[in-house]
């Protein structure tokens, strides 16, 4: 039998025994709300997307993030943060660190800039991905990997430095909400039918999420009927909880988004979720459940006025681009050297794509927090947009 054949049965089996676990969750306690769903898909241990061990990353995987295409995105970030770094003389917390990428081209650069943390600690909730990335810092920086550890749970005892997330907000389970011709607010649901085969079916919504729902639409709407998005949440409690322990820090979240009136614009009537798989947009979020990723763009409103609530200052947010070109793009291009033009080339492809409207570098913005730092230490000090995400800004 051939190895792509192989892959496909191992594929096949992997996603029966992630149906079974689904079919037997809903065969107890009934249609599961999608938010429950997501968590399933994509972190249920050895099970879901990110816990079991799909490629997921770059070329041969799902998708390609920033750091995934070359080590300009991690230098830039360097830069961004070094300032911070060095006024604490702290260490460094990443959420969800992928491949490893990322940890590996940032210890690099920071190294450079003599703008090393103290440590390098990683939140990182799959088992998989964790003996990736520590297998990727050994082979790309063996005299920086002593400096990285893994955390099950944010840090307990205060701590300084910078905490850096890229595309981890949109990974975090999310619940559905339809406003229904009628007023009426349903949830979405997922259930099986006789065949076994999942469905997504709307379920009156709890008070929650109906709440939820309507008060997006007096801020965001009148949308037309029905409107179908997600609301996240989780999203209040995991600021609150990820950056309770930091002290004294900077506080960098790239991901992809929206502010809030864009992202419940009318138009966007079926809101923001997909899958991906083999750089495919997968529009049936229950398609392949645990072989495919899930993923909602972030509402950076909604994640600013957490910060707010947790009690950070909020420092800025700006476009990924304007993050990029603010924070050592123009530096790592006059550096490049001239007579290499395969680098060179290289090195254009990396910038297109993380700095184009049409690629990264409008979809994807940035937003930074300050706990008992100068606001001159956001990186974004200098491009803030903070006035489009229409939260009160303290005077
Ligand atoms: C889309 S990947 C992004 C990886 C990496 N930051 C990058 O940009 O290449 C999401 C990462 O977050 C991790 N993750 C998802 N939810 C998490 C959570 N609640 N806490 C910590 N890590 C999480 C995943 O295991 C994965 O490493």
């Amino acid at each position: 039998m051939s190895v792509a054949a192989d892959a496909a049965d191992a594929a096949a089996a992997h996603a029966e025994r992630v149906l079974a676990r689904l079919r037997a969750e809903i065969a107890a306690n009934g249609p599961l709300d999608f938010e429950r769903f997501m968590e399933l898909a994509l972190h249920a241990p050895g099970l879901g997307y990110y816990s079991a061990g799909a490629a997921k990353f770059g070329p041969g995987g799902d998708f390609v993030t920033a750091s995934e295409l070359g080590d300009v995105y991690a230098r830039c970030i360097a830069h961004a943060i070094a300032p911070a770094l060095r006024v604490t003389a702290g260490e460094m917390l990443e959420i969800g660190a992928g491949s490893g990428a990322f940890a590996t081209d940032v210890l690099a650069e920071l190294e450079r800039q003599g703008a090393l943390p103290t440590r390098y600690r990683i939140l990182e909730t799959s088992a998989d991905l964790r003996q990736r990335q520590a297998a990727q810092l050994h082979e790309r920086v063996p005299g920086l990997a002593s400096r990285v550890s893994w955390l099950d749970a944010p840090p307990h005892e205060p701590w300084h430095g910078v905490l850096f997330a890229n595309e981890v907000i949109d990974a975090l389970p999310v619940r559905r909400f339809v406003m229904q011709g009628d007023g009426r607010v349903d949830a979405e649901a997922v259930d099986v039918d006789g065949s076994g085969a999942l469905f997504r079916r709307d379920v009156p919504a709890d008070a929650a999420l109906a709440q939820a729902a309507i008060e997006l639409e007096t801020q965001s709407g009148p949308w037309p009927r029905p409107y179908r998005s997600e609301w996240n949440a989780l999203l209040p409690a995991w600021i609150a909880t990820v950056t309770a322990s930091l002290a004294r820090g900077l506080v960098l979240l790239v991901d992809y988004g929206h502010p809030r009136h864009e992202y419940y614009a009318p138009a966007r009537r079926d809101g923001t979720l997909r899958g991906f798989h083999r750089h495919r947009v997968v529009a049936d979020p229950l398609a392949a459940p645990g072989l495919m990723d899930l993923t909602a763009s972030v509402d950076f409103s909604a994640v600013a006025q957490a910060g707010l609530d947790a009690g950070l200052v909020l420092g800025g947010y700006a476009s990924q681009a304007a993050l990029l070109l603010a924070n050592g793009l123009p530096q790592i291009l006059a550096a490049a050297d001239p007579s290499d033009a395969r680098a060179l080339a290289r090195l254009a492809a990396q910038v297109k794509t993380l700095t184009l409207p049409g690629e990264m570098g409008e979809r994807f913005a940035a937003i930074t927090f300050l706990r008992g730092l100068d606001a001159t230490l956001s990186p974004l000090a200098g491009i803030d947009q903070r006035h489009r995400l229409q939260v009160p800004l303290p005077p």
